[in-house]
């Protein structure tokens, strides 16, 4: 399976190596998981529909600030495995300066009510024009906010995925996810 985080080339340098292998990693993780989803709901009518609209992913490999691209629904979705800096400058923003006012709790929070602030999880889609942001390969521009930020027109996201500058009207989107286990999370 292919993903847009997987960078061509650039072989050379082993921080880039090491990320690819735990994007291959993730992305395993969410072929297995796929597979064995049909039996499992092999009693309900919507089970085919719900096995193609949700992936289960090991985050076990994605190390403290570092963050992975995995596709679900023909989308990327990050997940960023935050830093406690990371974390602490996120929850420190007043709701006043943020054009989308939006609590980091809230966009850490799965289905289940159960808030893991180490794990930000949305989908990669700039809310300008749809462009991919940049922030979740090594090397990549994180914007003045320090999350990540979309090229095409200049707009900076904040290390929890928040609008602060830019076009863009809305925060990236939080996609509803659930954590099975400390290690496997169900998106979808
Ligand atoms: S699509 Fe991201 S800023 Fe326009």
């Amino acid at each position: 399976m292919a993903s847009s985080s997987i960078p061509a080339g650039g072989h050379s340098d082993p921080t880039r190596r090491d990320f690819l292998m735990v994007a291959t990693g993730a992305l395993a993780g969410v072929g297995a998981a796929a597979t064995a989803w049909p039996f499992i709901n092999n009693l309900n009518p919507a089970a085919d529909t719900l096995a193609l609209s949700t992936i289960e992913v090991n985050v076990t490999p994605i190390q403290v600030g570092q963050a992975v691209t995995v596709k679900w629904r023909g989308k990327p979705v990050f997940i960023r495995h935050r830093t406690p800096e990371e974390i602490k400058e996120a929850e420190a923003v007043p709701l006043s300066a943020l054009p989308d006012p939006q609590t980091d709790n809230a966009r850490v929070t799965d289905t289940a009510k159960k808030v893991r602030p180490e794990w930000l999880i949305m989908i990669g889609v700039c809310t300008h024009l749809g462009c991919v942001p940049l922030g979740n390969k090594p090397g990549d521009p994180k914007g003045e906010y320090g999350g990540w930020f979309c090229p095409c027109h200049g707009s900076s996201y904040d290390t929890s995925g928040r609008i602060r500058k830019g076009p863009a009207p809305k925060n990236l989107v939080v996609p509803e996810y659930l954590f099975t286990s400390d290690s496997l999370v169900r998106i979808g």
